[in-house]
Order: C-alpha cells, then sequence, then structure tokens
C-alpha cells in the first residue's frame, strides 16, 4: 500500500481504539441510576460548553489547547467507573472535533481515536488496581492510588500518541520535535495535575447532593475559563498590535525590511541556548521585536531613507531612537519592564563605549546583550546598499574580533556552538525574494513570525 507513514499511523491508533473498547466495562453503564444518567449528561455538556468558550473566543487554533476536559473525565472515572469518561470522549470528543474545532478529517479522526484509547487503558488500570466507583466504594481514600493511575496512564497515552503524529507529519528530526513538543506538553501535564483535585471536590460535592450539585460547581469554572481566555486573547491582541507597529516602522525603512522579525527570532533562539527560562526568552523575544520602535517618530524619517553614511549630527539625532522607544513602551501599561530594559541596552557596548548611557559589563541586561548581537548579525548577514551580505565565516570572524568589546563573550560563544547562524541565513533569504536590483527594495511580507508554529499542539494533533 502506498500510504503516508502518518496515515498508516492514524489508522494504527484507529485500529487500537477499537480493539481498546473491547476490554471497557460497559455493563457497569446499565447499572446507572437516573440521576446519575443527569449527572453524566451534565458533565458531558460542561465538557462542550468549555470547548466552545474556548473556540468562539479564538484561542484554541493559536495554541491554547489547555481546556478544562480534564475535570469531566476524572470527576466520571471517579463517580461512575471506567467505563464513563470512554463514553464521554467518545460523544463530546466526535462533537468538539468536528463541528466545534472543525478540524480536518485525518486530525479529527485521530484525535477521538486517541482520545478513546487513552481512556480506555487508563480505565482498565483504575480497575485493575482497585479503582471502584466512589458511589459503591467503602472508603474513598482507597480510590486515590487508582485515581491518580488513571491521571497518569491517560495522560500518558494522550502526549505520547500526539508526539507520534506531530513526528510523522512534521519533515523534522525526532529531537527537534521533541524540543519544540517537550515544553508545552510539560506545561500541559502539569496544568492537568494541578487542576485534577477539582475533579475530587466535584466528585465529593455529588457524593452528598447528587446531580444539581454539578451545576453549582461548574458553573463558576467555565466563568473563571472565561476571565483567563479574555486575558490570554488581550496579551495576543497586544503583541500582534506591537507586531503591526513594527511592520509600519518598517515600511518607512526599505533597507531593513523584515529586520526587527528575524532579530526577534535570532534572539529568542539564542536565549534559549543560553539556557535562559522560558518567561525571561519570552521578554527578550518581544524586546527585539520592539528594539527600534523609537523610530516610529517622524524625526528619523528623512534619515531612516537616506541611503549614504550619517552626517555626526544626523548620527546622534539617530541614537535618540533608544531612548525615544523606551518612552513610548512606558506609557503602554502592558509591556513589561524587564522588555523596557531590555531595548534602552540593547545599543550599549560591553567595553562601555555604547548608548546611551555607556553602560559596560554587567550593568547591561542580558537581553540588551543578546539583542545588540543579533542586531548586529542580521545586519551583517543582509545585503545594504552599499556593501553585499558578509558570509557566515566573515561573521563569525567579526563576533570573534569584537567579543568583550562591542559583544558579550558569552552571547557570542552561544552563536558559535550553534547552528543559528546557518539557519539565520536561511530567514534572511526567505525574507527578501523578489528583490529588484535597480532600487532600494520595497519591503516584503516578513515570514510568519514562528512563535505560533513552535507552540505545538498537546492534547490534541
Ligand atoms: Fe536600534
Amino acid at each position: 500500500m502506498g500510504l503516508a507513514p502518518v496515515h498508516r499511523y492514524v489508522l494504527l491508533v484507529c485500529a487500537a481504539a477499537a480493539a481498546s473498547v473491547l476490554i471497557v466495562p460497559w455493563q457497569d453503564l446499565a447499572g446507572l441510576s437516573l440521576s446519575d444518567i443527569i449527572g453524566l449528561a451534565l458533565l458531558m455538556a460542561f465538557t462542550l460548553l468549555a470547548e466552545r468558550l474556548a473556540v468562539g473566543m479564538s484561542v484554541v487554533s493559536r495554541g491554547s489547547t489547555q481546556t478544562l476536559t480534564f475535570i469531566p473525565i476524572l470527576t466520571c472515572v471517579l463517580l461512575f467507573g471506567p467505563a464513563a469518561p470512554v463514553l464521554l470522549m467518545v460523544i463530546t470528543g466526535s462533537l468538539a472535533e468536528f463541528y466545534i474545532r472543525r478540524k480536518e478529517t485525518l486530525k479529527a479522526v485521530f484525535n477521538v481515536a486517541q482520545y478513546v484509547l487513552s481512556t480506555s487503558l487508563a480505565g482498565w488500570t483504575f480497575a485493575l488496581s482497585g479503582g471502584v466507583p466512589v458511589l459503591h466504594a467503602d472508603t474513598f481514600p482507597l480510590q486515590l492510588g487508582p485515581f491518580l493511575l488513571f491521571l497518569l496512564v491517560a495522560m500518558g497515552i494522550n502526549q505520547g500518541t500526539v508526539f507520534i503524529a506531530i513526528t510523522l507529519s512534521q519533515a523534522a528530526r525526532v529531537t527537534e520535535v521533541w524540543t519544540k513538543f517537550v515544553g508545552p506538553a510539560g506545561t500541559n501535564a502539569l496544568y492537568d495535575l494541578l487542576i485534577s483535585p477539582i475533579a475530587i471536590i466535584v466528585t465529593f460535592v455529588y457524593w452528598q447532593a447528587s446531580w444539581p450539585s454539578l451545576i453549582l460547581s461548574l458553573l463558576p469554572l467555565l466563568f473563571i475559563r472565561r476571565a483567563y481566555l479574555n486575558a490570554y486573547r488581550l496579551e495576543h491582541a497586544n503583541r500582534d498590535l506591537l507586531k503591526a507597529l513594527v511592520k509600519a516602522i518598517e515600511t518607512r525603512d526599505p533597507y531593513t525590511s523584515g529586520h526587527s522579525q528575524r532579530v526577534a527570532g535570532l534572539a529568542s533562539r539564542i536565549a534559549q541556548q543560553l539556557g535562559l527560562s522560558r518567561q525571561n526568552v519570552e521578554w527578550i523575544e518581544t524586546a527585539a521585536l520592539l528594539h527600534d520602535v523609537g523610530k516610529i517618530d517622524a524625526r528619523y524619517t528623512d534619515i531612516l531613507r537616506k541611503p549614504d553614511s550619517l552626517s555626526p549630527e544626523e548620527r546622534a539625532k539617530m541614537q535618540s531612537h533608544v531612548t525615544k522607544g523606551v518612552e513610548l513602551l512606558r506609557s503602554l501599561s502592558s509591556v513589561p519592564e524587564e522588555v523596557i530594559l531590555s531595548v534602552l541596552h540593547h545599543h550599549e557596548r560591553v567595553d562601555g563605549r555604547g548608548y546611551p548611557a555607556r553602560l559596560s559589563g554587567d550593568q547591561i541586561s542580558i537581553g540588551g546583550k543578546i539583542i545588540m548581537v543579533c542586531d548586529s548579525v542580521d545586519a551583517m548577514l543582509s545585503d545594504r546598499p552599499y556593501r553585499q551580505a558578509l558570509s557566515i565565516e566573515q561573521v563569525r570572524e567579526q563576533l570573534r574580533e569584537h567579543a568583550e568589546r562591542q559583544f558579550d563573550s558569552r552571547v557570542v560563544h552561544a552563536v558559535l556552538e550553534s547552528r543559528v547562524l546557518e539557519e539565520h541565513v536561511e530567514t534572511v533569504r526567505a525574507s527578501v525574494t523578489g528583490k529588484d536590483e535597480s532600487r532600494p527594495q520595497r519591503p516584503s511580507a516578513p515570514p510568519e513570525h514562528t512563535r505560533q508554529q513552535r507552540r505545538l499542539a498537546a492534547l490534541s494533533f
């Protein structure tokens, strides 16, 4: 058969899901009372509402895959035993994938299959380790071990199957996909673990007051979720606005089209290479995107368009773009101080001969040091009206030569030790295609920023 590996894999997962359904103790469902059936239906309704909420606020497609689905799944197994979560995932998973998220058929089928497989096998281990529905249990604490096992098995199979699907669907090395996958998957796993006690509380309340308690305990969660998604959406709207702002600035500077986007990508890679925390990497990436935001001021328009070298007066005027940018960013309440500090330091040199404050060594923030190197690297690897782009070897030479003077040697070391220069040349080439040699290049659309692409979805494919 000429099926692609990913198609064969989807078939395999579907077959495994179909087989796993055979070990589900479906007869347990026949013993449910009317109020339990209402309870199960309410848990399904809650799952669908939570999905609808996320999609309605257009955040699911942007990588926010952390949903509340784990709460009803966990509550189901505790209350009604191993068959209920499988039924919940067959119904809500299908409706969510096909009608709410509107995924393409292959992905939707795969996701439903992996939901069924993970809940079936997790339910099997729950029963095997002595787990019984809490409603029939003598003591609740005895159910906690099987409950934890259920959680870990469901999470493991879910993330493992999605990881293989992503590896097979992308022409990338396993290690490469793993590096991109492990962060979001780890965050999702931690999130699921942290919210799991909510399922225990919901189960307890149900034990006392049957299905009406579900409305009282789950409804507030939907409101909290809504508030969280609002904040998430606002954060991204701000980011989109800032990107649009940077793009607007670069249309006035025909020689540096896409520069800030490329510097942001490069700075993020180097910050990761240096082992900085995720939060720091994000701040530095944002600062790199905004490092020249001060150039939006009309006073720089003529200088930016000037093809010749600048006079000392013009150079001094141009240098004020740093303080102008900081002034602008300080007027925006959503920009963290860490970002502003990196922007303020992006022209400071470690030997104290930079500007605006002539800081040196450790007085300069790590973000400022990284952006200083990335800004220069991107400029050296790009064609300018007065010179051709430098070769990678020439850039390496420049970095070595200016380490401990213009550049921080730790940052230079990170660049020289990795393949970021080779990768960056490809990015520069991709963003300057269609160049007209006879006049300054018209700004081409910067490459789609890779942040969203890097944030691979866990929990679903
Ligand atoms: Fe600058």
